[in-house]
């Protein structure tokens, strides 16, 4: 099992909330479709934040019921206060995401909380969603670096990532929310938290390529023991609120690295590509991964794969 890697799927929330271009619910309902014919079965939705500061999501309530219910899928929404899990609920979710930071400076500007403000609304949202039942994860965003206020201190990610814990999540996500990190951070990240008692099981890195090193990153979670990472299909996303965030690591990429290295993830490369062509093409945009341009490697022929 220790050779086994959940793959995070967060296209469809992550990848599309930066996009101003609108993306009609059948389109994305078709996307995750995809996803998860591609053997994806943890596929973040949507948000249930204000439709005022993500436009994008605004029609989470009407697309979440739409989406297939497939045993073992699990579709996580986030959800920043009380009135979004009433919404969460209401459109049948059964797995969530809470989001805070590292650093006062980005929750101020993403949620309008500071970190404590945060984790005091987070309480009764997750409260309630253990109560019903539901998956819950934490993230906790700029754990590489701020955008307003520059370098993080591995321990005050992991003291956040903590108080998550104790709110009940099931995981916590340290997110380099603008693509600064690289693998010495991700290993002082990871000793800081098995340091701080966190099990590495409980542990998923979100990593965004902006600067390249995002697959790096990977790599220094794996050989750390850490077994789920966040991408989304075919590179798109970034947060509105983290000036100069790039694309996430994306699912392709992430893919060919586990195929190559060994490890089982029930992810299939063509069908990632297929999902990635088809969101990058609803957004008038070509696919630019690197595995999306070079497909795959089958070791038996020398042939690509998927392209
Ligand atoms: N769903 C829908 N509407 C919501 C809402 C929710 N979960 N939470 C608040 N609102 C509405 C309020 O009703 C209010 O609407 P009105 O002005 O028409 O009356 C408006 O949003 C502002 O609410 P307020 O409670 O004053 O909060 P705020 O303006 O400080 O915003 C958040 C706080 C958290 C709701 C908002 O910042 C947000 O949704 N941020 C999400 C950012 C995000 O998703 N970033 C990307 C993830 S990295
Ligand atoms: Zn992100």
């Amino acid at each position: 099992m220790a050779d086994r890697v959940r793959i995070y799927e967060v296209g469809p929330r992550d990848g599309l909330q930066n996009e101003t271009q609108p993306v009609s619910l059948e389109t994305k309902r078709a996307f995750i479709e995809r996803l998860v014919a591609a053997g994806l079965r943890d596929i973040e939705a949507t948000s249930f934040v204000s439709p005022r500061a993500i436009p994008q999501l605004a029609d989470a309530d009407a697309l979440l019921p739409t989406l297939p219910r497939t045993p073992g899928v699990r579709y996580p929404v986030l959800v920043p206060n009380e009135r979004g899990m009433a919404r969460a609920e209401v459109a049948g979710a059964d797995a969530l995401a809470v989001f805070t930071a590292a650093t006062d400076a980005f929750t101020e500007h993403n949620i309008g909380m500071t970190v404590d403000e945060s984790l005091d609304a987070f309480e009764p949202v997750l409260a309630r969603a253990g109560d019903l039942g539901w998956w819950r994860r934490g993230y906790v965003s700029t754990a590489f670096g701020c955008p307003y206020t520059g370098a993080v201190d591995p321990h005050q990610a992991v003291r956040v990532g903590v108080r998550l814990l104790e709110l009940g999540v099931d995981e916590v996500s340290f997110g380099d929310t603008i693509g600064v990190g690289v693998p010495a951070g991700v290993r002082a990240v990871t000793d800081a938290a098995t340091g701080a008692g966190i099990d590495l099981d409980r542990i998923a890195f979100h990593f965004h390529d902006t600067r390249g090193t995002a697959l790096a990153n990977v790599v220094a979670g794996l050989d750390m023991g850490v077994r789920c990472f966040d991408s989304s299909a075919g590179g798109t996303g970034g947060c509105p609120y983290a000036p100069g965030a790039a694309g996430n690591l994306a699912t392709e990429d992430l893919v060919y690295l586990l195929d190559a290295s060994g490890f089982e993830h029930g992810v299939s490369l063509e069908g990632i590509l297929d999902a990635a062509r088809f969101i990058t093409a609803a957004l008038g945009k070509q696919l630019s991964t690197k595995v999306g341009q070079a497909g795959g490697w089958d070791a038996s022929t020398g042939q690509p794969i998927g392209r």
